[in-house]
């Protein structure tokens, strides 16, 4: 059956439409995830789903690295020492301070909604440095991705692309009952982790994926970010 001829069975159309639906509306961040290891195959598909995501001239600048087993132990031991050094290497800059107004604020509230998902007061900054770190241990997941991208240009283009990539690659992990965080804190690793790869110094990395099965009792996992309402973002013109 022809694409085509999918998209104009009505019945088929109503049935996907309520799958993706539930999909995308109950797709989180996970910070907490179990031990057992996603199977070869299911990692295929999500990388098979993925591949289909819209690119700038279906250039697909995405540089895809999946790392799993003793390289990621191996990898986090390596980040803790940069993150207790404070030895960061990102290719992209990331001005926390840069949001202002409504979007500062929904910042903070993301940051409070964390710590008090993890028991941290805001004046114990140890606690919150050790929260903080938890990106480095890939908050347990036994398997991560890193988003490489060639440069082209002022990169916003390419940076688009590869968000087109990293959001098909998390609906497919949620379509599947797996779960993912995106993470830019990551990225501030940048140089580290493609000298631990091997990757090439052309390409450059905007954010990783930790994921796997969700650890429903993770501390992490007890926050749920809510969105404004559609009236806030949206303008209709005709
Ligand atoms: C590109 C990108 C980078 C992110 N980086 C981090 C990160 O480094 N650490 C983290 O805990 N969450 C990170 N997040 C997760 C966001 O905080 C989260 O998507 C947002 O609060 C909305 O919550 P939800 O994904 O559960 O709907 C990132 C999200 C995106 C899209």
């Amino acid at each position: 059956m022809t694409n085509s001829i999918a998209r104009f069975n009505a019945n088929t159309a109503l049935d996907d439409t309520l799958k993706f639906q539930k999909t995308a509306r109950t797709r989180r961040s996970f910070r907490g995830f179990l031990d057992t290891t996603v199977p070869d195959h299911i990692i295929e598909e999500v990388l098979k789903d993925s591949q289909c995501a819209p690119s700038n001239c279906n250039t697909q600048p995405w540089d895809v690295h999946i790392v799993r087993g003793q390289k990621l132990k191996e990898l986090s031991h390596i980040l803790h020492a940069k993150n207790d050094a404070a030895e960061f290497t990102p290719d992209f800059s990331f001005d926390m301070d840069a949001f202002y107004g409504v979007y500062g604020d929904r910042k903070n509230a993301q940051s409070k909604a964390y710590y008090e998902a993890m028991n941290v007061m805001r004046e114990d900054k140890e606690g919150r440095r050790r929260a903080a770190a938890l990106n480095v241990s890939f908050f347990n997941a036994p398997q991560a991705v890193f988003l490489f991208m060639p440069v082209f240009g002022d990169n916003v283009r390419t940076a688009g692309d590869i968000g087109m990539y990293g959001q098909t690659f998390l609906l497919s992990l949620a379509a599947r009952g797996l779960g993912g965080i995106p993470q830019t804190s990551l990225g501030f690793y940048a140089a580290t982790i493609r000298e631990a790869l091997g990757i090439s110094e052309e390409m450059k990395m905007l954010f990783g994926i930790s994921f796997g099965y969700p650890d429903d009792s993770a501390p992490g996992n007890r926050m749920h970010m809510d969105r404004v309402p559609i009236t806030e973002s949206v303008t209709f013109h005709s």
